[in-house]
């Protein structure tokens, strides 16, 4: 049997999506009853961090030990990755000895190589092209919050870099309709925008953008790895703010997302994530209770 991966959210039929949203859900209320749930006993997950990361580290660490696992932090700094050790043989070693691998890295290919070579599941954690457990969470709290997301329209705002590219994939699984307003020559994959074409529209203001929209998300205008741009790009996406006015442009029961950190009076006006339509912290919870149902779904046969 081929080993099941989790690079994109392409791996999974809408279907899979949809009882992984649901089963998070459930998982989330087992939590909060205080029930005690443990089906991976034994199991131990491989985290290996190129980049930094605080939700995806605690929540996948903690989500491990709630199910009864165990969870390894590995740097790329303090391993043998970092000294030059080749992809494929830390891929061949690392899944001899886990039962799972979730992985962060600069280079989308870095995660597709290791996964080529792991007998284990592998799970993006993050490449700079996409990021699909935040997607998870993020349609998890759409979800809980309003409902089916089938025929709604959600507007992403800001650079068309890895969680736009998941919002692509994720409008085509669950059959939403994506606005995208990029500034100039940060728009996402050409290739990725053309196969999805019938679900995405592309704009070049963000108030054209969030009209009739039932779901506003952005995220910062420098990525990890991009640090050296950050003055550069604070000029280029002046104007692509998220504030709450923006959002009075939108429906009257839009909600708005941002994956976290956030750097409030870039992308968000200082009063954005406090604003009543802001959902951002259940939608950062929610990385514990749908990477504990990913777990799951790849681990639980
Ligand atoms: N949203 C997200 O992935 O956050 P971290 O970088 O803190 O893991
Ligand atoms: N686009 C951001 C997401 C952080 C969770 C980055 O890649 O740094």
């Amino acid at each position: 049997m081929t080993t099941r991966h989790f690079l994109t959210l392409q791996d999974v039929t809408p279907d899979e999506f949809k009882q992984i949203i649901k089963r998070a859900s459930e998982l989330k209320a087992i939590r909060n009853a205080g029930e005690v749930y443990e089906p991976l006993t034994n199991k131990v997950m491989a985290m290996i961090f190129e980049k930094a990361s605080t939700r995806t580290r605690v929540s996948f660490e903690a989500g491990m030990a709630q199910l009864g696992g165990h969870a390894m932090f590995l740097s790329s700094r303090d391993t043998q990755l970092g000294r030059g050790e080749p992809i494929e043989d830390a891929a061949k070693v690392i899944s001899s000895m886990v039962d799972v691998v979730m992985i962060r890295t600069y280079e989308h290919q870095t995660v597709e190589t290791f996964a080529a070579h792991s007998k284990v599941p592998v799970i993006n954690a993050l490449t700079d092209d996409y990021h699909p457990c935040q997607l998870l969470a993020d349609m998890q709290c759409f979800f809980e919050h309003r409902g089916d997301i089938k025929g709604k329209t959600v507007t992403w705002i800001g650079d068309g870099n890895n969680m736009c590219q998941s919002y692509i994939n994720a409008a085509t699984l669950l059959d939403f309709h994506l606005n995208i307003a990029c500034p100039e020559g940060f728009e996402p994959n050409q290739t990725l925008v053309d196969e999805n074409k019938e679900r995405i529209s592309v704009y070049r203001t963000p108030e054209e953008a969030v009209k009739g929209s039932n779901l506003v998300v952005t995220d910062v205008w420098a990525s990890m790895g991009q640090e050296d741009e950050q003055e550069k790009r604070l000029k280029l996406f002046a104007g692509f703010q998220v504030s709450p006015a923006l959002m009075d442009l939108a429906e009257p029961d839009a909600i708005f997302m941002h994956c976290l950190p956030a750097h409030r009076g870039e992308e968000v006006s200082d009063d954005m994530l406090d604003d009543p339509r802001s959902v951002v912290f259940d939608e950062a919870e929610n990385r514990l209770h749908a990477q504990k149902a990913l777990l799951e779904f790849l681990l639980v046969k």
